[in-house]
């Protein structure tokens, strides 16, 4: 008998082929996700889960699927896991790094470039029969070259971030858990600490995972320490922002511009306040949303899932057993 497998998403074709092959596959087929009393008992059967960043998976889930040998997130972030909950079951938590990291850094240059330039603006701007000559002073934006860009997080996607500034010369200035001597060397990038970061960045882009640290990270204290023109963009996670204070710092000019791809809460309200100012961007969580990054990523889920169903080491693993 194969091993039974319930995925909480439709998958790329190619994904799902190989899954079928070896396991006894069930899908939620739907546009939003299942809700989570339903995955409580669609696990309860099942030998391994491919699940995406929007289930939510904590212990009582795991304790409802008493066969569960692998969880499989399609996303290189895992904070929907209670991933201490599942090593404590023996139970391997697989994701999917490497594939979505050029997609991501290219996406947060693009918000970074779009607020500097205010292209959304210029659309809307257009789109409203408001353009009626050329004018010397409108839409005025900042420039990239020779600005100072601040990276918060200086893993893979924070690299390949510092890679791209340092193509468009800008001034490179980064945080993390760990110094990076290889991204100093090649990119000139210099370690500071939080405060000098705050202060000194033209533009401070997110690429940490979400923890107990990094939550609300960027709260009133954070804002009142950047420069009223900074720009923040944000393709980590929307936690990591605290909306309220982000909301009153553009409001109130303590920074300038705000560009999010992902939002706290997520989906993001179409009447949430936010939306209601005009220095910032917000789009739907889309930062690896190229075709090739997302059936990479479901590949390597479906290599996850498969290795964990037959008791092998998973390929991509996020905890130790
Ligand atoms: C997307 O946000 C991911 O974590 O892969």
């Amino acid at each position: 008998m194969k091993p039974k497998v319930y995925v909480t998403r439709h998958l790329p074709k190619v994904a799902l082929a190989k899954l079928v092959e070896t396991c006894d596959v069930e899908i939620w087929d739907e546009e939003f996700p299942p809700d989570y009393d339903l995955l409580t008992e669609k696990v309860a059967d099942k030998d391994g889960l491919v699940c995406l960043l929007t289930d939510k998976i904590d212990a009582d889930l795991m304790d409802a699927g008493p066969n569960l040998k692998v969880i499989s997130q399609v996303a290189v972030g895992y904070d929907n896991i209670d991933v201490p909950a599942a090593t404590a079951r023996q139970i391997p938590v697989g994701n999917t790094p490497g594939v979505l990291t050029d997609a991501t850094a290219d996406f947060a240059f693009a918000l970074l470039m779009a607020a500097a330039r205010r292209v959304v603006e210029g659309v809307d701007y257009v789109r409203a029969d408001k353009w009626q000559t050329w004018g010397l002073t409108l839409l005025l934006g900042q420039d990239i070259a020779g600005a100072t860009l601040g990276i918060v997080g200086m893993g893979r996607i924070g690299q390949a971030m510092a890679k791209r500034a340092a193509g468009f010369d800008m001034r490179l200035l980064y945080t993390s858990r760990q110094r990076k001597p290889e991204a100093e060397a090649k990119l000139g990038a210099a370690y500071v600490d939080f405060d000098t970061l705050l202060q000194e960045s033209d533009f401070i882009s997110l690429h940490v995972n979400l923890t107990d640290k990094t939550r609300g990270l960027f709260g009133a204290e954070a804002f009142g320490k950047m420069k009223e023109t900074a720009v923040l963009i944000n393709t980590a996670r929307g936690p990591v922002v605290d909306s309220d204070a982000l909301y009153d710092a553009l409001k109130e000019g303590q920074i300038g511009y705000a560009a999010l791809d992902v939002t706290d809460p997520e989906p993001l309200p179409v009447d949430h306040k936010l939306l209601t100012l005009p220095n910032i961007i917000i789009v739907p969580h889309i930062a690896s949303a190229t075709i090739t990054s997302r059936t990479k990523m479901a590949m390597m889920a479906v290599e996850n899932v498969i290795a964990g169903v037959k008791g092998e080491p998973l390929p991509f693993p996020v905890n130790s057993i």
